[in-house]
């Protein structure tokens, strides 16, 4: 039997604290890490536009959608769809969220596991001297493909996220965001700053920020288009499940703002950090900053090595990017984790640990597929899961939810919710036009890209 919830999940303490948390399941790996490979891979400012339009016509949409489900319904993903059309497959559609956060933080801890491991590197020096790209390459597949490093680092994300899961959501993710969120505003302008005061700078901001209009083409607004939804951390259920923690006063809409207002000032920062960089630094060629997981990391200690000072920014550097990360993390393991004490009733220190440790037995072979394991290394398994669960069933997921909203729970349900807190819903007709059409066709645009172009 499913509990009511709302006596033992507890509320956010205030409107700012849903924001923080919320922008720190948003911002990650796919702002910092992920958000600049898809600008180099897209043809530079012309993905920035594409991502904006995403963000804003899609994105906001679907965010403010997830959040009036959860708030109304106060449950995890299974229950809110379980509670508003019961006895119907509906529910199938939280299922599936919950299976894709366990499938996402499997090997979305490998790569914040390398961050650790990074940190540690930059820590010890490990980048002192004369780097070349021969040399970064050689650091970073040495790292990768060294299993039990990677195993050590990836496996202390995991106990690191299970523990500020198991500390439930007023005292583990509100206090943890309250401190962690501004630090990584402050590191990352410092940071955005920094590189922009660089010598030769100029070509890397003009790349970044002039769009070249002859260059759009379907391929991006698929790419932007995932983008966003992975950025965001829509299409699961997590939306659903922290907006299940708002209180009626508060307004789903500016919440909503909010949180894409900031994770895409951020992926916008980092693209500020990494390209003028790129472009400042003798001998690299932006295109070689495009095609594998572990660009940023091979790029990176190059930067750090040419840059005045360079030792203490990529400190900065990975702390943020592990800060980030952590942040994520910890909202991929509360969608799972919340269901598992509302539709089961397991106590939540049970429910973290039992989730975290079936991740990381999940990662492992991610973990190891960055050259520890030539076969797994071949396949490129980390990848492969990364096209199945971070895009496609993201895709599928925000599809339904949308659906689900326009044309089984109706809009009219919605705007209800959403009215609570919120009196003069001015965007009304854009998110309506999203929510009904827009929305669901984009994502079946994306679906049939990404069938095809797999
Ligand atoms: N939005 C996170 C990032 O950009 O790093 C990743 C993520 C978190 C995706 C939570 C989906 C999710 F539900």
């Amino acid at each position: 039997m499913a509990n009511d919830g709302l006596n033992t999940r507890g509320n956010w303490g205030s409107k700012l604290a849903f924001i923080f948390a919320a922008s720190g399941s948003a911002i990650g790996l796919g702002s910092i890490w992920r958000f600049p490979i898809m600008v180099g891979l897209n043809g530079g400012a012309v993905f920035v536009f594409a991502y904006l339009l995403a963000v804003i016509l899609i994105g906001f949409p679907l965010m403010l959608t997830e959040l009036t489900i959860g708030r109304h319904t106060q449950k995890n993903p299974v229950g809110a769809f379980k509670a508003l059309r019961p006895g119907t497959p509906w529910k199938l559609v939280g299922y599936t969220g919950v299976v894709t956060g366990i499938c996402i933080l499997s090997y979305y801890s490998v790569i914040a596991g390398w961050s650790v491991g990074y940190l540690y590197k930059t820590l010890i020096g490990a980048f002192r001297g004369e780097m070349t790209w021969a040399r970064s390459d050689q650091i970073f597949s040495s790292f990768t493909s060294n299993p039990l490093q990677v195993l050590i680092c990836f496996l202390l994300v995991i106990i690191l996220t299970t523990y500020v899961i198991s500390k439930g959501v007023k005292g583990g993710i509100e206090r943890w965001s309250k401190i962690l969120m501004p630090m990584l505003f402050i590191l990352i302008i410092i940071m955005a700053i920094r590189a922009l005061t660089l010598k030769g700078a100029g070509p890397g901001v003009s790349f970044y920020l002039k769009p070249d209009f002859s260059k759009i083409n379907p391929k991006l607004f698929f790419y932007a288009v995932g983008q966003a939804f992975f950025s965001l951390s829509l299409g699961m259920g997590t939306m659903i499940t922290y907006g299940s923690y708002i209180s009626k006063d508060d307004n789903l809409s500016s919440s909503a703002g909010w949180v894409c207002f900031s994770t895409t000032l951020v992926a916008l920062l980092a693209g500020i950090i990494i390209f003028p960089t790129l472009f400042a630094t003798p001998g690299i060629n932006p295109q070689d900053f495009q095609a594998n997981t572990g660009l940023m990391f091979q790029v990176f200690p190059l930067i750090i090595s040419k840059l005045p000072g360079g030792y203490i920014f990529g400190l900065l550097f990975f702390i943020l990017l592990l800060v980030a990360a952590l942040t994520s993390t910890i909202s991929l393991l509360e969608v799972p984790t919340a269901f598992l004490i509302d539709e089961h009733n397991w106590k939540r220190e049970k429910a973290a640990a039992v989730i975290g440790t079936a991740a990381f037995l999940l990662g492992i072979p991610s973990a190891l597929s960055s050259g520890a394991s030539p076969f797994l290394t071949r396949i490129d398994l980390m990848m492969k899961m990364d096209l199945v669960f971070g895009n496609i069933m993201l895709a599928v997921g925000g599809l339904f939810i949308t659906i689900f909203v326009a044309y089984v729970w109706g809009i009219p349900q919605a705007l209800k919710e959403i009215s609570h807190g919120n009196r003069s819903f001015k965007i009304k007709p854009l998110w309506i036009f999203s929510v009904k059409i827009l929305a669901p066709l984009a994502i079946i645009a994306i679906l049939i890209f990404t069938i095809i172009l797999a």
